[in-house]
Parts: C-alpha cells; structure tokens; sequence
C-alpha cells in the first residue's frame, strides 16, 4: 500500500483498539476503585471481543483534577491502580493473549502538583523555570476548562498559562529540556514493552511567539489559533518520531478541531509523525464544537463528516475510528435511541466498524451503556461539567440546565462498567467512587453473554468479519444516498469483493432500495442485527451487511 511507504510496519491497520478507563473498569482490591488488578482479570473478556490492542487512558500518578490528565508523575502508576509491578504483569499477560498496550501520553501539561512545577513557581533562577509558560501580565485568552487560560501564583509572582484546567499548567516545549524529558518518558514506556502511545491534544503542544490576544468575541476558543498546529509542532513531532521509530511504534495523535488538512501534515509527506490521528468532526452531528451547545441530531452532517474523511485520507492516510471514548457522553443516547436500545447500539457498531481505518471501542460501548442522569450537579465530578453548568445558560431554569448536563457530561462515559446484575454492578464489593448507572440490571455484560442477538454478541460477529477480509480492512470506500435524513449506505470494494453496508438511523419502518449499479445481483446477508429480514423493507434501526462478488 502506497501510504506505508518508508514504514517498517504497519500492523496497527489490521487491529482494533479496546479503550480502558481503569478508574471505572473493574475493582480487583475491594476499595470500590477500578484497578490493574481488575483489568489482569479482565484480559480474556477483551481478548474474546476480538481486538488486537488496549490503549490505557492515563494510569500514572494523578490529583485527579481531571482524572488522570493532570499528571504528577509520568513514570509510576497511581496507587489507586497498583503498581509498576502490576502494571507489568498486565503488559506480560496482555502480550501473551496477543494484545498490544498503548499508553496515553499527556505531555501538553501536567499536574500542578508535578515536580516540576513545584520548582518552576519557586522562581526565575530555578532549573525549572522555564519548564511552564509563565508571564507578568496575561494575554485574552480563555482555557477550555476554567475561566481564563492564566493563572496568578504568589510563590512566582507571575500568571502560568493553563490551556484545560487551573491545575494543568502548560508546559513549555520550546524548551528543549521539556522535549528531552518527553524522550524519555517515551523511552520508559517503551524499554518496558509497551507498544505505542495515543498523544493527549498534541496538536496544542507550541505555542505562537509572543502569545498574542486571540479573538476577543469567541468564548472558550479564543486562544485557539495561536495554539493549534503551532509554528515549531512538527519540528518537536519529528523529533518525538524519531523515538519512536527506534522501536516498532505506534502513534496516535489526539487532534482537537482539527481539520483534514492540517491532520495530511501529520499524517502524509516530509512531516509524517504519526500514524493515525483521532479527528472530532463526526462527533459533532448534534451539538456545536462542544457538547454544550446541543442541536437536534443531524445524520446528514454525520455522514458528511464520516465520508469526508474516508475520502480525504483515501490512498495517503490511515484513518481511526470511533464513536465513543472517554470524553463524550454514550452514543446511544445521542444518535441511536435509549427506547431502541438494541437495535441502535447494533447498527451504530455497523455504522463505524467497517470504515477504512482502525476501530478504537471504549469499554462498555460494546454492552450498550448509556448517559446517566443524576439529579445535582453536586453529584457530577468531571471539571468541564462543572464549569459549563456554573458558566453557561444561566439564565435558564436549574431543569433546563441540568437537562444539557445530561446530554453533555463526559461523567455518563465514566460511570463504572457493568459486569452483571448483582449489587454494584459486579464492579466492586464496596460502595463504587461513583454513581452506577440503574439500568445494569438489564445492560450488563452477563446477561448479553446468554444473548446471542446482544449488543455485546454483535460487536464480536462485527470486528470477526472486518478481521477476516481484506475488502473491509484495505478496500475502497464509498457512500451512497449522502442527502437521505434516514439511511446511512457505504460500501468497500477490494478486487472482485464489495460489501454494502446499510444503517437505518430512524425509528420508523421504511424502505430502502439497493443502489442501482446492486440491482439485479445476488448479494448474501452476513450480518443483520434483526432475526430474518423483510426484502426492502427496514425496521427501526435495522442494519444490514450486504457481500457481493462481481
Ligand atoms: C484530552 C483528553 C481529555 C482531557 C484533555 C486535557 O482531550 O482526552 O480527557 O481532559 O485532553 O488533558
Ligand atoms: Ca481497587
């Protein structure tokens, strides 16, 4: 394939990706906190999902500002979750079962409580001083999580910039004592066995000189432009390439806003540095660049944003995908139907699963979890939740407004996994650090074991059958009906081989008709998320594999 080319490998192609938030996981020590001992007992349950890999959102030493991506120390693990020890017998066991590990690297920012900051703010003759970004009057711009992006120290007598939260100060990689630490933070991970990283907001990581005011008028954002893709970015990426490459490495890189252009220069040419990066255009169908400006979902602007990037990294880039992670609320309680549990939950895996790239399913995606809605946001821990709550639409009533914490909290991603229908979950024997969700009794992991027409079932019939065919795995992709409010229809075509993959987005029966250039051949079902089908017509959130030889 001529997008490997001057790559060693390009194993990550073929894989899938399963997503750990250990915090909320599973529990192996009884403290009502999800651990490495839970996650070394879980290891068959993801093996039997049939993916190839585990990108560990961070499990390093944390105040937990903002669970685990504010990180006080890059080369330990948070005692919540055990040890370096255990850590390791989880890479060892992970590997022995034939999954890779990715660890997830933070290196935008770090805790407040970092080393390394609590000797920048100590002064200007420190070691450390030039560590973070520090100046004596702020520029305009506002973080994306609290108020403004600076912050008054006293111990320094001057602001810190903090894109995200107060306690996430941003580092200052034009300091080529910042890059080197990140080398071998880098290292440390990878001399262990570990097997890549997926790269926290890294398109953030420089800065314009002079950091000048940003937009006066655009709330949250404003300072964008001056941090994103940055003047030095792909000088620092290629230096952080290039220990990479001395280990058969995989990057991915998280992109926020950003746009298939700028995500060609990571991905493509004399500035490759990674090898996938992860884009927000598709998770933006029913809200407005963050999840607290909601609109009625839209399948038309989904599929505009699925297709454009198939089409745009077609032949020169590799793709990931998915519709869930850490950071969004349940995607059943957003583009599928909580009413339409199963049938959603089903088509929204077919509706990704078998796009050009690689799938990355975070955990309890694959059961179906959905949005809880607590009634305070007193009950609600994630730092962007508050925030918006105590920011935004103040002028609405206290429902209202809780209403949009609902549809927006990344807490609903965050609610402990839910293993079977016995107390907690089956989560923990204590008392959990948050709150269950009260459906588990009915979306559990056990009792979709026992169901072969599962949520949990049909994500392993899915990621078997994309494993094992080279059409959906490398061929071409192709969407039909792109106006049509309903149907989301693509195909992949290797050689003589075409699938045609069909998502009915609606709750009301309708019909459907095959693309015309299908008409008259003879295509066989191999998957369906109903039991039998009915000719064209197509039920509430039908979804249909279609294989066709021609
Ligand atoms: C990324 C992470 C998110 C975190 C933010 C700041 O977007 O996925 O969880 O809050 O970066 O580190
Ligand atoms: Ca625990």
């Amino acid at each position: 394939m001529g997008e490997t080319e001057g790559y060693k490998k390009d194993w990550y192609k073929q894989m899938s990706f399963y997503q750990i938030w250990v915090r909320s996981f599973a529990d192996g020590n009884g403290d009502g906190i999800g651990d490495l001992y839970g996650v070394y007992d879980k290891l068959e349950y993801v093996k039997s999902l049939g993916v190839d890999g585990i990108w560990f959102s961070p499990v390093y030493p944390s105040p937990n500002a903002d669970y685990g991506y504010d990180i006080s120390d890059y080369k330990d693990i948070h005692p919540d979750f055990g040890t370096l020890d255990q850590f390791k017998k989880v890479l060892e066991k992970a590997h022995s079962l034939g999954l890779k590990i990715i660890m997830d690297l933070v290196v935008n920012h770090t805790s407040d409580e970092h080393p390394w900051f609590k000797e920048s703010r100590k002064g200007k003759d420190n070691p450390y001083s030039d560590y973070y970004i520090w100046r004596d009057e702020p520029n305009n711009w506002d973080s994306l999580f609290e108020g403004k992006a600076w912050e008054y120290d006293e111990q320094r007598g001057q602001y810190y910039l903090h894109i995200f939260a107060k306690k996430q100060p941003d580092l200052n990689m034009d300091n080529p004592k910042v890059r080197e630490e990140v080398e071998s933070i880098m290292r440390f991970w990878l001399d262990m066995g570990v097997d890549g990283f997926r790269e926290d907001v890294i398109n953030f990581i420089s800065k314009k000189e002079g950091l000048p005011n940003g937009l006066p008028f655009i709330p949250a954002v404003n300072g964008m432009p001056h941090y994103k893709d940055g003047p030095h970015i792909h000088e620092y990426m290629a230096q952080f390439r290039k220990v990479c490459n001395e280990y058969d490495c995989f990057q991915i890189g998280e992109g926020p806003m950003t746009t298939v252009n700028s995500a060609l220069k990571y991905l493509t040419g004399p500035t490759k540095s990674l090898d996938m990066m992860i884009s927000f255009d598709h998770m933006m169908a029913d809200c407005v660049y963050t999840e607290y400006v909601h609109r009625p979902f839209s399948l038309v602007k989904l599929k505009k944003a699925f297709s454009k990037w198939q089409y745009a990294l077609a032949g020169k880039a590799w793709n990931s995908l998915y519709l869930e992670n850490h950071d969004h609320p349940r995607i059943i309680s957003r583009y599928g139907s909580e009413k339409y549990w199963r049938e959603s939950g089903t088509m929204l895996a077919a509706s990704f699963l078998f796009q050009r790239g690689t799938p990355f399913i975070y955990q309890g995606q694959e059961i179906g979890m959905t949005n809880i809605r607590l009634r305070s946001i007193h009950q609600y821990v994630d730092v962007s939740s508050k925030t918006n709550y105590h920011t935004y639409h103040l002028k609405e009533k206290t429902s209202k407004r809780m209403h949009r914490i609902h549809l927006s909290s990344r807490d609903s991603a965050r609610t402990p996994m839910q293993w079977n229908d016995h107390k907690y979950a089956g989560f923990s024997t204590v008392r959990p650090w948050f709150y269950v969700n009260p459906n588990y009794k009915m979306v559990n992991v056990a009792a979709e074991e026992n169901d072969k027409l599962s949520i949990l079932n049909f994500y392993r019939k899915c990621l078997n059958l994309r494993k094992h065919s080279k059409a959906l795995l490398y061929g071409s992709y192709k969407e039909y009906y792109p106006k049509d409010k309903f149907i989301y229809v693509y195909e992949r075509a290797y050689k003589n081989i075409r699938y045609l993959i069909i998502c009915s987005f609606t709750s009301l029966t309708l019909t459907v008709r095959i693309p015309t250039e299908y008409e008259g051949k003879k295509g066989e079902l191999v998957l369906c998320n109903y039991r039998g089908h009915a000719g064209e017509l197509y039920r509430p959130y039908e979804c249909r594999v279609y294989r066709y030889k021609v």
